[in-house]
């Protein structure tokens, strides 16, 4: 086409595409180009504007390592990890979250009834429940791999000041599904704000924060693996996440109980005294 238009260009760019490409690629990338387009012509995007837009993705990649993610950041504050997530998500089973860029894979083995608080201060928290298939039978030898923040807000991978694996573990349910483990309670936190994606925040006048959760990866041979997060029923920023991974079903109540109510069979039985925090979550996989 020698007579590209601002109307007939996304016409023009689908007509370039190979009649023997991918067809998904060519419904996805079709799609993509439509919108950007009409992106553009929607906002009259001025040339500063475009380099504005160019300079974000080249301030993303420059700031990219093993450690530090920031076009995946970028996707979790435009709610795009979110959505993508819930387009796949199964009405059946436990509603998934985002994973975010903290997990560490290689914890180690936690016991069923383990702890992972140590002599980290804090209120202490008692986190357990089943894991069950959608007609409600517990899932034998399940595996859950636990991380959350340390009370400072941060993951162990983001403080030298933890060893590499604190408040990470890795946990093989028995034959009743059930798993236990005692920590502290996660506190809310900041997502990265040092690079291009904390820019975005502030021009859009958007705070950095999550509300504090527990995240959970499960999964089982023959059952679609789930990766979720748990979040407390009284925090401040449950309305207000800056990801968007707050779902109905994962927000439970954290209850009070007394320390002559500590169960046993713990690895703290017998050395709690003073009241403690417990959550009951059991979550529910779909079939593979
Ligand atoms: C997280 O929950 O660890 C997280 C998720 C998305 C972005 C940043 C952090
Ligand atoms: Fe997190």
């Amino acid at each position: 086409m020698r007579n590209v238009t601002k109307d007939n260009i996304t016409d023009v760019f689908k007509s370039y595409m190979a009649e023997d490409m991918d067809p998904r690629m060519r419904e996805v990338m079709g799609a993509l180009v439509q919108h950007l387009h009409d992106f553009a012509r929607d906002t009259n995007l001025t040339h500063d504007e475009w380099r504005q837009g160019i300079a974000f993705l080249e301030g993303c990649a420059a700031i990219e390592t093993e450690d530090r993610h920031e076009f995946v950041l970028a996707s979790d504050v435009l709610g795009l990890s979110s959505l993508v997530d819930m387009l796949h998500s199964r009405d059946d089973a436990t509603s998934s979250s985002v994973l975010g860029p903290f997990h560490v894979s290689g914890a180690p083995q936690l016991a069923v009834g383990g702890d992972m608080k140590r002599d980290f201060g804090g209120p202490m928290l008692l986190a357990e429940g089943v894991i069950r298939d959608t007609e409600g039978n517990p899932i034998a030898g399940a595996e859950i791999d636990l991380w959350q923040t340390a009370p400072n807000g941060l993951y162990a991978s983001q403080d030298a000041a933890q060893d590499t694996f604190s408040f990470h573990g890795l946990m093989t349910v028995g034959d009743d599904g059930r798993y236990a483990f005692t920590t502290v309670k996660p506190v809310e936190y900041t997502v990265p704000t040092d690079g291009p994606v904390g820019d975005i925040l502030l021009a859009c006048g958007r705070h950095p924060w999550r509300p504090s959760h527990l995240h959970y990866i499960v999964t089982a041979p023959g059952y679609r693996s789930l990766v979720t997060e748990i979040f407390p029923d009284d925090d401040p920023y449950l309305d207000q996440d800056t990801v968007f991974g707050v779902r109905d079903d994962l927000v439970m109540t954290y209850q009070t109980r007394e320390a002559a109510d500590f169960p046993d069979g713990m690895a703290l039985s017998g050395k709690v005294d003073a009241p403690f925090l417990s959550v009951m979550f059991d979550v529910i996989l779909a079939r593979d």
